[in-house]
């Protein structure tokens, strides 16, 4: 008999906390970085025209996670998610199923934790704002675990949409973060040591002109070749650049494909964050501009799953289901 357990957003909300789940995430990368884990490149659909991932991987210790995801960016005036998902975990050795769970909320949570080993390993020490570009679902969890690395003094925020700075403002005023909101990319950016792009834009909303180094830059949207959510300058004047995975950025992002075609930067010149968790690269070297580019990758669902699944069998916690 094959017993699975099933994990709701809610839980998985109450076993993945910062404290717990960002060292887990940095292990992870670590692994990927090293070539220790097993993880294709995600399979890409375009379904009625939204973005639609397969994202499999298998990372030792936590198990084999296969999470089907996607991207209907007009979901928000549907009052939906703009990111749905389920994810899958299987046992390696046998190879039975061990648990389904919620992926949306999974989704946040791993992709919160990969900024804050960013900020850990990147942020420079100079105390300062933490900028928010684009305030909707993925904004409140970059917030919350970026925030255990980097403590701003302010946090300033700006969105092309009013009533998704007007929620963000509340929510984060509720968590006791001073928040700003802005009315244009100018001054969003003012006195930021930590800034942090979370938007659907194709197009840059990060202008180096704006910066004021130094700062460490977080940019986890524009996931599509065509789409930059970084500008030129942003990226020739970065006195670091690292990312998830080098061959999923090439691939998947504008911000290091386009780039690199202009000759702009060379691929050797960036690094993996699995190899500074690792010591093999420096996270952050002087006072200037660092960037953390991600899109995402299969191996923080596969930890962030094998993870939720250890601590809810511990717990107690989640439904279990007979196959
Ligand atoms: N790198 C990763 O691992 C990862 C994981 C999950 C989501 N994402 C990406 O994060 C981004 C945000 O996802 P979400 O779930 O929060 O979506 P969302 O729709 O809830 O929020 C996106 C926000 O961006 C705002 N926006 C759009 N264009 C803008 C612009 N030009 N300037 C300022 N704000 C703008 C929208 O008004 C909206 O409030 C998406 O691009 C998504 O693909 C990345």
């Amino acid at each position: 008999m094959v017993e699975i357990i099933f994990l709701k957003g809610s839980e998985l909300e109450e076993l993945l906390k910062p404290e717990i789940l960002v060292d887990e995430i940095a292990k992870a990368f670590k692994l990927f970085s090293e070539g220790k884990t097993v993880t294709p490149p995600r399979t890409v659909m375009w379904i009625e025209g939204n973005w639609w991932g397969i994202m499999q991987s298998y990372v030792p210790e936590y198990g084999v996670g296969v999470k089907i995801v996607n991207i209907i960016p007009a979901n928000l005036e549907r009052g939906l998610p703009t990111i749905q998902a389920i994810v899958t975990l299987f046992d390696p050795v046998i190879g039975s199923p061990l648990a389904v769970m919620e992926g949306g909320v999974l989704t946040a949570l791993r992709t919160g934790a990969a900024s804050a080993v960013s900020t850990k390993y990147m942020a420079p020490r100079e105390e300062g704002a933490l900028a928010i570009i684009g305030t909707g679902y993925q904004a409140r969890y970059q917030l919350r675990f970026v925030s255990t690395y980097f403590k701003p003094v302010e946090v300033r925020i700006y969105d092309v949409r009013e009533e998704a700075m007007n929620s963000f403002k509340k929510y984060a005023e509720e968590l006791g973060f001073r928040v700003v909101k802005c009315s244009s990319l100018e001054e969003v950016f003012k006195n930021a040591r930590v800034v942090i792009e979370a938007s659907t834009t194709k197009t840059p909303v990060i202008h180096g002109k704006y910066l004021e180094p130094p700062v460490h830059v977080i940019s986890i949207g524009a996931h599509i070749p065509e789409a930059r959510a970084l500008d030129d300058e942003t990226i020739k004047h970065a006195e670091n650049i690292v990312v998830d995975s080098r061959e999923a950025v090439l691939k998947e992002t504008g911000d290091i494909r386009i780039p690199l075609e202009k000759g702009l930067i060379k691929m050797e010149d960036i690094a993996e964050l699995g190899e500074v968790v690792a010591g093999k690269k420096t996270g952050r070297k002087g006072g200037g501009i660092t960037i953390f580019k991600s899109v995402g990758l299969a191996i923080q669902d596969a930890c962030a799953a094998g993870l939720a699944y250890r601590l809810a069998k511990e717990k107690n916690i989640g439904r279990k289901i007979e196959l």
